[in-house]
């Protein structure tokens, strides 16, 4: 990115004229078959299929270019791969630098999802998976084999957001094996609080579907490579057939142009939230990176530019099935839903032992029952009404 604000650079990514005809957004340009004039045409098409050169719907339009430039130059790296959800790019980064014999390093608790597909997909190519645990530092080096080919991030974690040591690890992995991939799942982040190529990490990988699309609308992932790393990821995942349609990826364009404004609301919001939980008699610990009782605080403060407005909570009590329904059934702007990242607040409930089953690497030390919330853009003395509500249904 150049010398400009983040919020400047969100308006101005991805607009040139090319992009825009005339128009404030980008053009919605889409095709499948994309028609030649002439043989010499079609020839320098061919040449620069992979650069930006209009050659056939499958490589992309220019909706796709405008979105692809945009998110290269936020994240800072040399190219953006687009794909049909965050599912499909966390996939695709993985399998374009495995081959069988391989071993991946995974962080513990990751996204579920991403977990199974180490565990069935990479597990009957025989790509073996070694999880770590998410409070692991430098400590990784040891775990670093000659076959490890892909070192895999996401911090904060999901649902337990513990706070990654990123450079520790960056440095620990680089040290015993260079030429190792390091990607992270920056989806928390939005891509813009974390900056993850800066740490010495190849891929950054996001849910568009969350922060940049922004309003529980549409899905679409992103993945912006570093120049190493660049070539292998966008060839791969173009044989792999990934592709989003044009109007996604519009939609995907659109949100970032609010994107900063929107996080700074869900980030003050969030924080007022964590703020007044933590002081509730029924709260045992506020899991938000940006609260120092959050596992690796440090790190976010060191790290990290901002908080969204993603965090959990853990109750002193373990709720019994009668009491999570009346608690999670009756709330008045928290709705439930498995994602986050759109202008809605959101709630889900897990108990420990549904934790323990996706972490691998280490079990939770709570017994009570946490709770995720994501705070949207509601007034936030309405959502806290709501919340304290929530508590008195408890008794
Ligand atoms: C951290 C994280 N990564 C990846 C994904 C997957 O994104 P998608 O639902 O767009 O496939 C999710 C979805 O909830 C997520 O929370």
């Amino acid at each position: 990115m150049t010398s400009k604000k983040i919020e400047t650079a969100l308006i101005a990514a991805g607009r040139s004229k090319r992009y825009t005809q005339g128009s404030v957004n980008s053009v919605i340009q889409r095709a499948s078959s994309l028609v030649f004039d002439s043989v010499a045409d079609k020839k320098r098409a061919t040449a620069g299929r992979a650069e930006g050169e209009l050659f056939y719907g499958r490589r992309g339009t220019l909706t796709h270019f405008s979105l692809q430039e945009a998110m290269t130059e936020l994240e800072g790296g040399a190219g953006c791969v687009l794909y049909p959800c965050g599912a499909a790019a966390v996939a695709n980064a993985i399998l374009a630098f495995v081959a069988a014999g391989d071993n991946v390093l995974m962080a513990g608790s990751v996204y579920e999802p991403t977990q199974d597909f180490c565990t069935h997909i990479l597990g009957k190519m025989n790509v073996s998976t070694t999880w770590f645990d998410h409070t692991m530092g430098a400590e990784i080096g040891e775990l670093v084999t000659p076959q490890t080919k892909v070192v895999f991030l996401e911090s904060p974690a999901s649902i337990t957001m513990e706070v990654q040591d990123i450079p520790a690890i960056v440095a620990a992995v680089r040290a015993k094996a260079p030429e190792a991939i390091i990607m992270i799942d920056n989806t928390w982040a939005a891509g813009i609080l974390f900056r993850a190529l800066d740490f010495g990490i190849d891929i950054s990988i996001q849910a568009g579907t969350k922060y940049l699309i922004g309003h529980s609308d549409a899905m679409i992932g992103t993945a912006v490579a570093n120049e190493r790393c660049w070539a292998q990821l966008r060839e791969n995942s173009y044989l792999m057939g990934q592709m989003v349609d044009a109007d996604t990826a519009y939609m995907a364009s659109r949100g970032l142009r609010t994107l900063a404004v929107r996080l700074c609301q869900h980030e003050e919001s969030a924080l007022r939230v964590a703020h007044w939980l933590a002081e509730r008699p029924e709260v045992a610990v506020v899991n938000h990176p940006a609260l120092p009782q959050c596992k690796g605080h440090a790190f976010w403060k060191r790290d990290f530019s901002g908080s969204s407005g993603l965090f959990s909570f853990v109750l002193k009590a373990r709720l019994t099935d009668r009491q999570l329904a009346d608690y999670l059934d009756n709330f008045e702007h928290f709705s439930m839903a498995y994602s986050w990242g759109g202008f809605e607040s959101l709630i889900l409930a897990n108990q420990p032992e549904e934790l323990n089953a996706i972490r691998p690497a280490r079990e939770v030390d709570f017994s009570g029952t946490l709770v995720r919330v994501h705070i949207g853009l509601e007034n936030v003395d309405d959502l806290i009404d709501d919340l304290a509500a929530g508590f008195a249904r408890l008794g």
